[in-house]
């Protein structure tokens, strides 16, 4: 969906649209359930990796909008891709599903509990967006991304990670209604309340907060400055949060990747979607260190650095 999309829909403009968040287009997954889009970013991951499906001993899905309430989402992707040796499970942790999904992953494939990890992260969030509330609606695009993470020992890897979350600061944005607090009932009458909410000033300020004390923190437990980050490679929520970070950083622009104007917000997907875009460009070499940071609904938010 365009910009001019969203102009036939809701009172906006793709001016308003592009300078407050740098969005131009976003991708709607029709007829796709997020296990379907996961499979697919999962198989090319697994080719890429050369690593066989029996290989894989832990599926960690970050989504924010799984298939189902029960079973998890990884529980189908192991299903549907056929991954005989795993455990597979979800973690809700919203846009920052992917970091989150590799610092716990990383340390079992390190400590030698499973042989390889599939991390991934996918949104559907079309199914979850209120396409009459243009606070959001413009926002949130769908996508899925995939990692393989294997033992190295070349220093390779997730170096450095830090995640923190204040829950306090839930009702910020949230889905209020379908849970248990507040259930679908016969009598539910639609009021958009089991579509995501989300009051994006305040959002805003406590996003560039912590994403820059995640990234400034994963570089000092590191041992490293800002200036030896080859690559940022943030969650694209809004391009001024980004630039934020990297002046936060002292780092130029042309050391963030951005692909934010093609697809949205994509939540958990949009890191991976990053990471595999800055790669296949030849913009990260082996020995980079690439800082990845998020921030999502919880509110939790993190950072990941690795060595390529
Ligand atoms: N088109 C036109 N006007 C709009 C639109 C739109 N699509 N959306 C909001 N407006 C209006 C508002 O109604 C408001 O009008 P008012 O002053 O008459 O009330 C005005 O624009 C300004 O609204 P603000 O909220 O102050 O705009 P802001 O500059 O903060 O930008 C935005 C809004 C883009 C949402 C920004 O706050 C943001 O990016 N927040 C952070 C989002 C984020 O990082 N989320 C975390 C991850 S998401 C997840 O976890 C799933």
């Amino acid at each position: 969906m365009t910009n001019a999309d969203f102009e036939k829909i809701v009172e906006t403009s793709d001016e308003w649209i592009v300078t407050r968040t740098g969005i131009k287009e976003r991708r709607i997954a029709n007829g796709m359930a997020s296990s379907d889009m996961a499979v697919e970013a999962a198989k090319k991951a697994l080719e890429m990796a050369g690593c066989a499906n029996d290989e894989i001993g832990i599926i960690i899905v970050g989504t924010v909008t799984p298939d189902y309430r029960l079973p998890s989402t990884a529980c189908i992707v192991q299903e549907k891709m056929g991954l005989p040796n795993a455990v597979a499970l979800d973690v809700t942790a919203a846009c920052t599903g992917f970091i989150t999904g590799m610092s716990l992953a990383a340390p079992l494939v390190e400590n030698g509990q499973y042989h390889r990890a599939l991390v991934i992260g996918v949104e559907k969030l079309s199914a979850f967006t209120d396409y009459t509330d243009r606070n959001t609606c413009v926002l949130f695009g769908d996508a899925a991304g995939a990692a393989v993470l294997a033992p190295d020992s070349n220093g390779s890897g997730l170096i450095s990670t830090y995640l923190r979350s204040d829950g306090s600061y839930r009702k910020l944005l949230w889905a209020e209604v379908g849970g248990t607090v507040e259930p679908y009932s016969p009598d539910f009458a639609y009021d958009g309340r089991d579509k995501i909410y989300m009051n994006g000033a305040d959002v805003f300020k406590v996003a560039v907060k912590e994403m820059c004390n995640a990234a400034l923190k994963v570089i000092e437990n590191a041992g490293l400055q800002p200036s030896d980050v080859s690559l940022i490679v943030p969650h694209q929520a809004n391009i001024r949060i980004i630039e934020a970070i990297a002046k936060r950083l002292k780092l130029g622009m042309d050391r963030v990747f951005v692909n934010i104007e093609k697809y949205g917000n994509t939540s958990a997907a949009s890191i991976p979607l990053a990471l595999d875009e800055a790669n296949r460009a030849g913009k990260i070499k082996p020995g980079d260190y690439v800082l990845t940071v998020a921030f999502g609904g919880g509110l939790i938010w993190g950072a990941n650095l690795l060595r390529w």
